[in-house]
């Protein structure tokens, strides 16, 4: 397998399912706890619509805050393991999906609202996504992006898309063989946006107030009715 690829992003996932699970469980991210994890449930609830898919939901937290708040939500992951925390944590629609294999079959209903929290890691799998939103959006749709913002995550390197190796810096020392992820400007995203139909109607940096830095960065694509 190669090591920056779509495939070892999965296959390091699928290691770290127990400290993950923990992290979220503990509240250990935290940026998560102050800024982000806020910021993601007001854009959601900031557009109109009620029916939700979760691409990438992890352990089910989004899903789950969502029911609570009264909207409809489906998550969908590609790691088991995750999908059957998420199904023992609360009530809420789960099923095992990788993004690559997201179709008009495998996804066989319309949702108001796509959302990406912190799940758009990879470089081909990603692309897919982009290509197949506009066939599971109704009409007027939303599909929500919440990242590591690309002017804070670049470091050092150069501001141009590419692999990068993973990290758990910052983590528990339970975590191991951390995914790589795929870097994104700023405007390959937005061209990603427009490439496949989706009017970027907002963008928001929600502030970590601990580093005066951006936490995140939150994108709101809009599929427009012509
Ligand atoms: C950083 S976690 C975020 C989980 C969740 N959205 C949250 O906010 O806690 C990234 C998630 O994306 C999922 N993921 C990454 N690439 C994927 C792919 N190609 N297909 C399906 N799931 C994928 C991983 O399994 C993992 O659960």
């Amino acid at each position: 397998m190669e090591v920056l690829s779509d495939r070892k992003i999965l296959d390091s996932w699928a290691k770290n399912v127990s400290p993950w699970v923990k992290a979220i469980k503990n509240g250990q991210i935290e940026s998560r706890r102050i800024a982000t994890d806020q910021a993601i449930i007001e854009t959601i609830t900031s557009v109109s619509g009620n029916k939700v898919l979760d691409i990438g939901c992890g352990e089910g937290w989004l899903v789950r805050e969502l029911l609570f708040l009264g909207l409809s939500a489906t998550g969908i992951d590609a790691i088991e393991a995750l999908i059957n925390k998420a199904k023992e944590l609360g009530d809420g629609l789960y099923k095992v999906l990788e993004y690559e294999k997201m179709s008009s079959r495998t996804i066989d209903e319309k949702y108001d609202i796509a959302v990406c929290n912190f799940s758009l890691l990879g470089k081909e799998s990603v692309e897919h996504i982009f290509k197949i939103i506009p066939s599971i959006l109704n009409d007027n749709g939303y599909f929500i992006i919440q990242t590591l913002h690309p002017n804070v995550s670049c470091g050092e390197l150069p501001y141009i898309d590419g692999w990068r190796e993973g990290s758990w810096t910052g983590f528990s020392n339970e975590f191991s063989d951390p995914a790589p992820w795929y870097f994104r400007t700023i405007e390959s995203w937005s061209n990603l946006f427009h490439k496949h139909g989706l009017k970027l109607i907002q963008l928001k940096e929600p502030i970590n107030l601990n580093t005066g830095k951006p936490a995140s960065l939150i994108m709101i694509g809009h599929a427009v009715i012509q």
